[in-house]
């Protein structure tokens, strides 16, 4: 039985008696001849497809001139879909302006830092901040809520597509006065900026509001103050949009929950989608596996943090691909599992949905050498089997839908203000990559067996008992409270170099790093000791270090050297700390370890908080752990991180899935197993 949902969910033309879990992809109709539709659907009932999204791209055939309207094809398709029970996560179809919008007002199109407009002919080639652009996108968000507002497979509103893909940092002079009204928001006045800007430097005092610009290209480095507050206008530029959408969505068809797909992914980093949570009815999120010999520790990451951006309730995968994509210098193909493997992880974080880009490969323009459920090959082709076998899957794991994400006691935080201002130019070293650190913290839980969250600066760090923030760059003094009562109530906090360093304006905690977590640390460091690239330094645990060392003093009483440097500028100084705080403890990690390097710092962490694997039985690290929590019972996951057979000793329970499962559970390579267990109370 599905769990009572916190939030909206999508509408479901009928509703099943217990919980379904969505599947299909976009589907793009106007790409092929009417014959191909009826093959489709056929198609996508053998698949288990039970809902698409339509109608991203498709305003150039839906408005086909300033005052022509040719919804017809999109009647029929959206009928033709319900007759064959298949709901439609309808798209407002403004991601795209058409040619006659972009020739009508080219004062649309987006400028880049260097001042050259981008040209339409490919896509999303529209201002976030420009008037004329959303009069035109809110008019056909209008007609399409007009219009299918009461179609029976009409299941949510997909607001525009991956918002900010290409047009997140515009320079326009229509971005330079929406900039300005952001910024008197969020100023009292000249003088105000003036301070959290810093500007005494470099001669950049501003007198009145009209002087100022976005950090368009210049002599030397823009203001990194100004740099950071345009990154997050940008966003919330963005959410304005989202907003505007979604706000005539509400008006005209207020029972019809609406979304947007975020990118929570790689390095697309232009989005703070904290603050944009509140502007849906459920979360959606895009994903493509990234490359290297973690890409999959990656997956899991971008899965768990869209968890926690949805609070914890189930969210909608709303892309993935089956195999290949198209947009890397090289694009492999999937090995044969990898597709299962993948939606199952993101399910395993609370996926309730799971869908591709794209239903039917395309045979031109930009995307055709990019996977989808039915190739170039057609339906009788690996990759379709493999899809419509994961359908059948996902019916099998109905009861898993409306579940929610069990806490885990260990938690890493991201943060994208941090994000942000630790990559800024002008800085110790160029070569800090934020989302990595997080990473290597995140794959060195996976191997050590134990399961994490991750989770905002909100927190709730309370609810854990071990919190790691690596490269915690800009801590608000409330935020630097906060992680102080976290210590103070008994709870373990870890965080790294380049961490407690700025406020929310950029400026630096001064009297010694890190700043704003000094005393908490116990610690102080006077000078950074970036290293060269390729430079390591050796640690007395065995391991070494890259990018970055600290020459440390410790000050506080109670603090232990847990790790020393053996080699390079600060040999024999501290390279590791922790500072014991009553039951609680707040510990320094000063170099990048990278996640074989912090198994053995890790092991000690875990120690001191208590924290271990719930998984007996199997090889540390051999299988990845997700728990889905509802009203009746538990829902282990159990993903075959390796690529041998890993068997899972004692874990008792129904397995719902994997129908190649040998007996005793023993997960072939990469396979995921679902186990339904009794329930047990608590986090
Ligand atoms: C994005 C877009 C899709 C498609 C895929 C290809 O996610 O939303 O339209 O371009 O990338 O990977």
């Amino acid at each position: 039985m599905a769990a009572d949902r916190g939030s909206r969910w999508i509408r479901w033309p009928s509703e099943p008696e217990r919980g379904r879990i969505g599947y299909g992809a976009d589907y793009n109709p106007e790409q092929w001849p009417r014959e191909v539709w009826d093959e489709d659907v056929r198609a996508m009932r053998h698949a288990g497809v039970n809902i698409v999204s339509l109608a991203i791209f498709s305003w150039a055939r839906l408005q086909p001139g300033p005052d022509r309207w040719t919804f017809g094809w999109l009647d029929e398709v959206m009928d033709l879909l319900h007759a064959n029970g298949i709901a439609v996560d309808l798209a407002t179809a403004t991601a795209s302006p058409p040619p006659w919008l972009t020739t009508l007002h080219p004062e649309i199109l987006p400028v880049d830092r260097e001042g050259r407009t981008l040209g339409p002919g490919a896509r999303q080639h529209w201002r976030p901040t420009s008037p004329v652009f959303r009069e035109h996108a809110l008019r056909l968000v209008r007609a399409m809520a007009e219009r299918y507002g009461s179609h029976p497979a009409l299941a949510a509103w997909h607001v525009s597509n991956e918002l900010g893909c290409h047009n997140v940092h515009d320079y326009s002079d229509d971005a330079a006065t929406a900039f300005r009204a952001w910024l008197r928001d969020r100023y009292a006045g000249v003088g105000e900026l003036n301070r959290a800007w810093s500007t005494a430097f470099w001669s950049q005092t501003y007198g009145a509001w009209e002087e100022v610009l976005p950090p368009r290209l210049a002599a030397s480095y823009p203001n990194p103050a100004q740099q950071l507050d345009f990154r997050r206008f940008s966003s919330d530029a963005l959410a304005d949009h989202l907003r505007a959408e979604r706000r005539v969505l509400a008006e005209v068809t207020p029972g019809v929950p609406v979304t947007t797909n975020f990118m929570v992914m790689g390095e697309t980093k232009g989005m703070d989608y904290r603050s944009w949570t509140a502007e849906v009815d459920f979360v959606s999120n895009d994903h493509y596996v990234q490359t290297g010999p973690r890409a999959r520790d990656e997956l899991s990451f971008s899965a768990n943090l869209t968890g926690w951006l949805a609070g914890g309730d189930p969210w909608f995968l709303m892309e993935h691909s089956t195999s290949a994509v198209n947009w890397r210098p090289v694009n492999t193909a999937k090995r044969p599992g990898d597709l299962a493997r993948d939606s199952l992880t993101h399910v395993a974080h609370g996926a309730d949905a799971v869908c591709f880009f794209q239903w039917r490969q395309s045979a031109g323009g930009a995307e055709k050498y990019h996977s989808a459920m039915v190739p170039h090959a057609g339906t009788d082709s690996e990759v379709f089997r493999s899809a419509a076998e994961l359908g059948a899957t996902l019916e099998a794991l109905a009861p898993v839908a409306g579940t929610r994400r069990r806490r885990a006691r260990a938690a890493i935080v991201f943060d994208w203000q941090s994000w942000w201002a630790s990559e800024l130019d002008s800085h110790p070293t160029s070569l800090l990559r934020y989302r990595q650190e997080a990473l290597d913290w995140y794959s060195a839980f996976l191997d050590a067996g134990v399961r994490t969250d991750v989770i905002g600066p909100e927190g709730p760090f309370g609810e854990y008992d071990l919190v790691v923030a690596p490269v915690l760059h800009v801590v608000p003094a409330s935020l630097a409270e906060r992680l102080r009562r976290f210590v103070d109530g008994g709870g373990h906090l870890v965080t790294t170099y380049f961490s407690g360093i700025v406020d929310e304006n950029d400026q630096v905690w001064l009297g010694g790093y890190p700043g704003a977590l000094r005393d908490l640390l116990g610690i102080r460091i006077e000078e950074f000791g970036p290293l060269l690239d390729g430079e390591t330094v050796g640690l007395d645990l065995g391991v070494s270090g890259s990018l970055w060392t600290d020459r440390i003093d410790v000050t506080g009483a109670d603090v232990k050297v847990v790790a020393a440097y053996t080699s390079g500028d600060h040999a024999g100084r501290p390279a590791v700390t922790t500072r014991l705080a009553g039951t609680g403890s707040a510990s320094y990690v000063s170099t990048r370890l990278g996640p074989e390097g912090l198994a053995p710092v890790l092991a000690r962490f875990l120690e001191t908080s208590g924290v271990g694997p719930e998984l007996a039985g199997v090889p540390a690290g051999a299988v990845e752990l997700a728990i889905r929590t509802g009203a009746d019972a538990e829902y282990w996951f159990l993903l075959n991180r390796t690529g041998a057979s890993v068997e899972v000793g004692g874990l008792t329970g129904e397995v719902l899935q994997a129908p190649s499962l040998a007996a005793g559970l023993t997960l072939a390579p990469r396979q995921v197993a679902v186990v339904r267990r009794p329930h047990v109370t608590g986090r």
